[in-house]
């Protein structure tokens, strides 16, 4: 480590801020300049300090950017901080998710040498259209966006890097980083107290099992659900009480959802949850709850504050389920999103994995990060930490 992290290089005080904490993608954007200046990258990523303090970055060392964000997730002031260093940003907070498509559309007009993309819609849009002569490949940030484009009609003739596949990033900003930040994301929305709560969690991978073990360790009664055996074993070891998902939601206070699949809170699931229970979204798209069942058994809505932060749901047999945020990540829509160490660690494997794609060296297709960028960015971070 012996690039000092650049300061103060946007207009932001919140970018400026993650940019200080952010010493690893610094170093990697340094040493990856070569590669990148003059490329043009299309990205789909939570406009958002961190993202900001990325994107400046990357500007700097001489990266043509267009960006845009998810829906519910964009902070108004860093996207236009970013318009403000040349970068062109579709994307506001109050976007919808036809909004979305649309800001899709118009980042890949930008004709782009390389993707960065969160979710896959921006790859799946650009397969789609059929990729131009000059596209070397991309990264995908998530394990969401992975399935998607594995399971994808168009295999994409390049390599494409998905972030999510790299232990590193699982450890640090999954486990750890989406623990701490969901539950402080789950004490904003709510004001509620965690310690003696009875929280269920769906899904124990990484997200899961970090939301879980921060609950646990704040005093919650967890349980947890999942349907893969191995997972389950882990959270039982880990002292969570371990059960199927109707059973560990009935007396749930609390409920989490961080499976990644769609529709996994059916009619069968909303019919076990208790009156009072409040819902909150882990996984990246807000699908976990399935929408046209809980509409089918819903006779009315109340909306406890600002509109969709916390919709109270009256069910047919008089039980009412609150919601959360619309089940979108509750990290991001109701906290700053994951702590900003955390994301210097999955932004220096995006900075380094695209870096790779520039090289040429990497065979065409969906993949895993190398295993020589992992370790290089482990060691980095030991030292860091270890200071
Ligand atoms: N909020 C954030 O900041 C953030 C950050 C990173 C990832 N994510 C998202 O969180 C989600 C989970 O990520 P992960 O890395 O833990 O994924 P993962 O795939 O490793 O874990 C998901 C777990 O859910 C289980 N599962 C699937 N269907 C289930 C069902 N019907 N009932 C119970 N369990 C079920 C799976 O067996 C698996 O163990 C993904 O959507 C990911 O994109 C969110």
């Amino acid at each position: 480590m012996t690039t000092e992290t650049p300061k103060n290089i946007t207009g932001h005080a919140a970018t400026n801020w993650a940019l200080k904490h952010m010493p690893l993608t610094a170093q990697a954007v340094a040493e990856s300049a070569p590669l990148l200046d003059g490329k043009s990258l299309a990205m789909c990523l939570h406009v958002e300090p961190k993202t900001a303090a990325l994107v400046a970055l990357l500007a700097r060392a001489g990266m043509r950017i267009t960006l845009t964000g998810s829906p519910g997730t964009t902070h108004d002031d860093a996207a236009d901080a970013l318009r403000a260093l040349g970068v062109t940003v579709h994307s506001k907070r109050a976007d919808s998710e036809t909004d979305h498509a649309e800001n899709i559309r118009r980042v890949l007009e930008s004709d782009p040498d390389l993707t960065l993309d969160n979710g896959a819609d921006l790859t799946t849009a650009l397969l789609a259209d059929g990729v131009s002569p000059h596209y070397l490949g991309g990264t995908e940030e998530t394990t969401t966006g992975g399935l998607r484009l594995r399971a994808g009609a168009t295999q994409p003739g390049k390599p494409v890097v998905v972030i999510n596949d790299s232990y590193l990033k699982l450890l640090v900003e999954n486990e750890f980083g989406v623990g701490q930040s969901v539950v402080q994301g789950f004490m904003n929305a709510t004001n509620l107290m965690v310690p003696g709560m009875n929280a269920a969690v769906l899904g124990y991978g990484p997200c899961g099992k970090g939301v879980a073990d921060t609950l646990a360790r704040l005093g919650a009664r967890v349980s947890v659900a999942d349907l893969d055996p191995m997972r389950m074993l882990q959270a039982v070891m880990n002292g969570h009480r371990v059960g199927s998902v109707t059973d560990v939601l009935a007396g749930a206070q609390l409920v989490f959802t961080a499976t990644g699949h769609e529709g996994v809170l059916g009619a069968d699931e909303l019919a076990a949850l208790a009156d009072g229970a409040v819902l909150a979204g882990v996984g990246h798209f807000a699908w976990e709850i399935d929408r046209a069942a809980l509409a089918a058994m819903t006779t009315g809505t109340t909306e406890y504050g600002d509109p969709a932060r916390r919709t109270g749901y009256t069910l047919t047999d008089g039980r009412e389920i609150v919601i959360l945020e619309q089940g979108r990540m509750i990290n991001l829509t109701a906290a700053n999103g994951n702590p900003i160490q955390a994301m210097d660690l999955g932004l220096t494997l995006q900075v380094r994995s695209l870096a790779a794609v520039c090289a040429g060296g990497l065979a065409a297709g969906v993949q895993a990060v190398p295993t020589d960028i992992e370790h290089r960015i482990a060691t980095d971070l030991v030292a860091l930490l270890s200071r």
